[in-house]
């Protein structure tokens, strides 16, 4: 799992968010009363449901110690709770079961995703987005800098190449408990600043884990091997900015 750096992944916190507001924008209920937010990370989406819906209760679940520590600062009125989605079960059945930027990082989602569905009260809602980027050059650069260096055996079974489905198989494992499914996605191009910023966003996600494998100084020469082909990848705009798109996939299955 992952050793996720809070700092590191809200260098890009207005980036990272916007998501998670599109996906709230689009939840079809009136006044849920319990909501999850699961893989809740620094809280920043979790308090954005609260205040959408104050008067649920609302609970943010994650596994990692450090990001849970950012929400101490929070107060929101937000209940946090530190478990492993893998074996997570609700106190309740809930009405909103939201997740933003999370079950990619989670396995089998043949099973994960119909157990789910079981954990909402008839009438709740399913909320999901993941990254979609999969074959895009940050992602295919990083398999490629794995494979190419003396570090492969050890970083290869790390690899998280293709985590996510198509959104047709979503829709088979939703639809047999869904009176209603809502599926899309969107391309959004991040324009950032400073040098190397793509390096810099997948440092806070997709590359943490292997870079936690590696000491110096394989580390710094994995990660100069990276930068190097992904600025050529994303060459920096005439203006200094670097545009990187960034495609995610959105459903929300609402429990029959
Ligand atoms: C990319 S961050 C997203 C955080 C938050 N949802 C957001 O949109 O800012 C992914 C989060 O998922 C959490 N996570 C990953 N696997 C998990 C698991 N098995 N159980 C609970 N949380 C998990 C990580 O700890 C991390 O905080």
């Amino acid at each position: 799992m992952a050793n996720w750096n809070p700092s590191q992944y809200l260098r890009f916190g207005n980036e990272r968010l916007q998501p998670v507001i599109d996906l709230i924008g689009r939840i079809p209920l009136e006044s849920p009363r319990v909501i999850y937010d699961l893989g809740c990370g620094t809280g920043s989406g979790t308090v954005i449901l609260k205040e959408r819906w104050p008067g649920a209760r609302v609970t943010g679940v994650d596994s990692s110690e450090a990001m849970l520590e950012k929400t101490r600062t929070l107060e929101a009125g937000v209940f946090w709770q530190h478990s492993d989605l893998n074996a997570w079960e609700p106190s309740a059945p809930a009405d909103l079961l939201f997740s933003n930027a999370v079950f990619h990082w989670l396995d089998d989602h043949h099973a994960l995703f119909p157990r789910l569905m079981t954990k909402l009260a008839p009438g709740g809602v399913l909320a999901v987005q993941m990254p979609l980027n999969w074959g895009a050059p940050t992602h295919r650069l990083i398999a490629e800098t794995v494979r190419g260096g003396p570090w492969r055996e050890r970083l290869e079974p790390q690899l998280r190449e293709f985590p996510v489905l198509e959104g047709q198989e979503y829709y088979d494992l939703l639809s047999g408990q869904a009176s209603s499914i809502d599926m899309w996605e969107t391309t959004y191009y991040h324009i950032l600043e400073g040098q190397d910023p793509v390096v810099e966003w997948t440092k806070g996600s997709i590359l943490r884990p292997l870079l936690d494998l590696l000491e110096e100084p394989e580390a710094g020469t994995f990660l100069e091997m990276y930068r190097s082909q992904i600025a050529q990848a994303y060459p920096q705009r005439p203006d200094g900015k670097t545009v990187l798109p960034f495609r995610r996939l959105f459903f929300m299955a609402t429990k029959s």
